[in-house]
């Protein structure tokens, strides 16, 4: 990801912050309901690895934390967040910028809270700095991560289907951006509250790998962090705690047991971020996810190969994941079979999948966000 960022010179990460307010609300409510209200943040000692932009940074600099570290490594995005905060009329405390990667990070003090959004994937390294950020808090510290959910990702590898086919033959990398924006950009604009700009959504979902190695369930992310981190919350929730909390002490705790159980009965519902959620089979869900991460893999294989055209592998997995799906969500295999057709044409012209009657509206829950606190010695 950094080295596509930094070889177009971009950060394809801001956010539309022409209503401040709004854009602070709106940080306030995801970290409200990962368990984090604002007072959490204010006197505290803070840590946001790769913020891009800078644009969500303003929240919790507006809180007034004792000290707020940004870990930037991209030399654009640490520009672009210099000259934000020189603008940046509200109270606030003024960040350190530092211009280095998480891999040669290592600070002098821990930590009370430690946030990380939107980069982290699925490889061994990822996971080996996962543990590593776990090891900047103090205990009883907080840990905010995203994570990008295989079923939450489906509606996503469709539409990398399409750019690969929609791009043949074309290799400026601003016109291949113009010609996804006028492919996508009728799909993204039926997602009302969406913050960020259409240019850097293809570049970033469409163009990038990187996306393509970041599907992963959150339970690895619980292994990797160990019984020391108890999950605090979820964006989007996943459980209805309904224990009497009395009964919450010793082993009976479990709240990443639980987690996990209700996580694993409600994944089916990351497929469209429109679905009112329900529950589903728990086996079947683990098959669905399995499925969809293969897909992924195959996707990245494909990609890397330079191919263009859905290979026999991923029309098998696509074919396993329609069946699983077709029971209780009818509605996904209808945009499934739009798009499946066109991506066998001869050519794939941007108006087509422009004018996809159901699929256009299709988009998972891709980006999720888990909070996690260190337990206390
Ligand atoms: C997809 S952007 C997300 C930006 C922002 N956190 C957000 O959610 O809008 C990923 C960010 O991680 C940064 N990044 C990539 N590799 C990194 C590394 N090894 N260490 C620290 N930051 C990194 C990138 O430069 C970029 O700013």
């Amino acid at each position: 990801m950094l080295a596509f960022y930094t070889e177009h010179g971009i950060s394809p990460v801001s956010q539309d912050i022409s209503d401040l307010a709004r854009h602070l609300q709106r940080r306030e409510s995801l970290y409200r309901l990962l368990g984090l209200p604002s007072l959490l943040f204010e006197g505290r000692t803070i840590l946001e690895v790769g913020p891009g932009s800078g644009h969500n940074s303003l929240y919790v600099a507006s809180r007034k934390p004792l000290g707020y570290d940004l870990v930037e490594p991209n030399p654009k995005a640490a520009a672009e967040i210099a000259a934000l905060y020189d603008g940046f009329e509200r109270p606030h405390t003024r960040p350190r910028i530092l211009l280095t990667t998480l891999q040669d990070f290592t600070p002098d003090v821990p930590y009370d809270i430690v946030l990380c959004e939107g980069w982290l994937g699925n490889s061994d390294a990822d996971h080996r700095l996962i543990r590593k950020l776990g090891g900047f808090l103090r205990p009883g510290g907080v840990l905010v991560l995203t994570f990008v959910p295989p079923v939450g990702g489906l509606a996503t590898l469709f539409r990398r289907l399409l750019t690969l086919r929609l791009l043949e033959g074309i290799s400026d990398f601003e016109t291949r951006t113009q010609r996804l924006v006028e492919a996508f950009g009728s799909h993204l604009a039926t997602l009302e509250a969406m913050s960020r700009p259409h240019r850097d959504w293809v570049q970033d979902n469409l163009l990038c790998l990187a996306i393509l190695g970041q599907a992963q369930s959150p339970d690895r992310i619980g292994a990797t962090l160990g019984e020391d981190f108890a999950i605090l919350g979820s964006v989007p929730g996943f459980q209805m705690e309904w224990r009497w909390y009395k009964a919450l002490f010793g082993p009976a705790r479990d709240f990443n047991g639980v987690f996990r159980a209700a996580y694993q009965t409600r994944l089916h519902n990351l497929v469209d971020y429109r679905l009112a959620p329900t529950l589903r089979e728990g086996a079947r869900n683990g098959a669905l996810e399995t499925l969809v991460g293969q897909l992924f893999a195959a996707i990245l294989r494909l990609e890397v190969s330079g191919a263009t055209r859905p290979s026999p592998e991923i029309a098998d997995l696509v074919a396993l994941i329609r069946d699983n799906l077709a029971p209780d969500l009818p509605a996904i295999t209808l945009g499934i079979d739009e798009v499946w057709p066109l991506l066998g044409q001869a050519r794939v012209a941007p108006a087509e999948v422009a004018a996809l009657p159901r699929f256009s509206s299709w988009f998972g829950r891709e980006n999720c966000y888990l909070s996690l606190q260190k337990e206390s010695a």
